[in-house]
């Protein structure tokens, strides 16, 4: 490899997103630590800058299609170049259809997907200017089966996830671009705090490996993702939960 490669991670500032741009950063890339926790990002470039990588933290709210833009000018402008996007930043919804109102849809929607089409958008000039690129989704196993305890809305944007992730890839593999989708089952992190005990042991019940997935686990297979060799998957959503969903 000639330059370095250059990879955004939304939400990077802390879980899943952090533990992909370390995995990035010891592949070779420059990470893009993109996060709307100006202070967390900055905590997670400074300790891949320690470990030997190079970082820069950039603040954003991903739901806002002007912000992301500017995301991925700044990205460019002070790293050169765009090789791989990681659409990582999401929330929790875990209300059931009944309790759900229109704020909370529209505002799940908007950073669960709204900010993977627009990132993607602004991002793929650069990925078909250089003849290479990855964009890599994090769905859910609640996108693949519905939720064990997450809500209608969220089922309903990691779903959304993969439809965008199978367009683009058909758009895009005759550039040497590939678009993949992971979906994590019930994973360590922060998000997971949204549920209740209730919603924790009917989940716990249901992973036949009988325990959480580690946010480094799901970090490998991005980045195995992200390399040369996986070159001929493109349109996948690739499932990592334990057994939890087969299909
Ligand atoms: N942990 C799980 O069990 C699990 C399972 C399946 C999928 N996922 C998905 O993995 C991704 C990462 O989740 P996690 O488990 O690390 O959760 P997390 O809550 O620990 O991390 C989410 C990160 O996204 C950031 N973020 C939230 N809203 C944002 C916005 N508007 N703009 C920019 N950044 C924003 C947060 O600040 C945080 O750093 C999410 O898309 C989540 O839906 C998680």
């Amino acid at each position: 490899m000639g330059e370095q490669r250059v990879a955004i991670i939304t939400g990077a500032a802390r879980g899943i997103g952090r533990a992909i741009a370390q995995a990035l950063s010891r592949q070779g890339a420059a990470t893009v630590i993109a996060d709307i926790d100006d202070e967390g990002a900055r905590r997670v470039a400074r300790e891949i800058e320690e470990s030997g990588g190079r970082a820069l933290a950039i603040p954003v709210d991903v739901s806002v299609p002007a912000q992301v833009a500017e995301m991925v000018r700044e990205a460019a402008d002070k790293l050169g170049r765009i090789d791989i996007l990681v659409n990582n930043a999401g929330i929790l919804s875990a209300t059931s259809i009944e309790a759900l109102r229109e704020d909370e849809w529209d505002r799940v929607m908007a950073i669960n997907v709204k900010s993977a089409v627009f990132a993607s958008q602004q991002a793929l000039p650069w990925m078909i200017r250089q003849g290479w690129g990855r964009i890599i989704s994090i769905s859910s196993l609640s996108g693949r089966m519905g939720g064990v305890s997450a809500g209608c809305a969220y089922s309903t944007s990691k779903a959304a996830l993969i439809g965008l992730t199978m367009s683009l890839a058909r758009q895009t593999a005759d550039k040497g671009i590939t678009v993949n989708a992971v979906a994590p089952g019930t994973t360590r992190s922060d998000i997971i705090r949204g549920f209740n005990a209730e919603q924790m042991e009917r989940i716990m019940r249901s992973i036949p490996v009988g325990r959480l997935g580690e946010p480094e686990e799901i970090a490998a297979l991005v980045a195995f993702l992200a390399q040369d060799t996986a070159g001929f998957i493109t349109g996948a959503v690739i499932d990592i939960n334990g057994g939890m969903f087969m299909g």
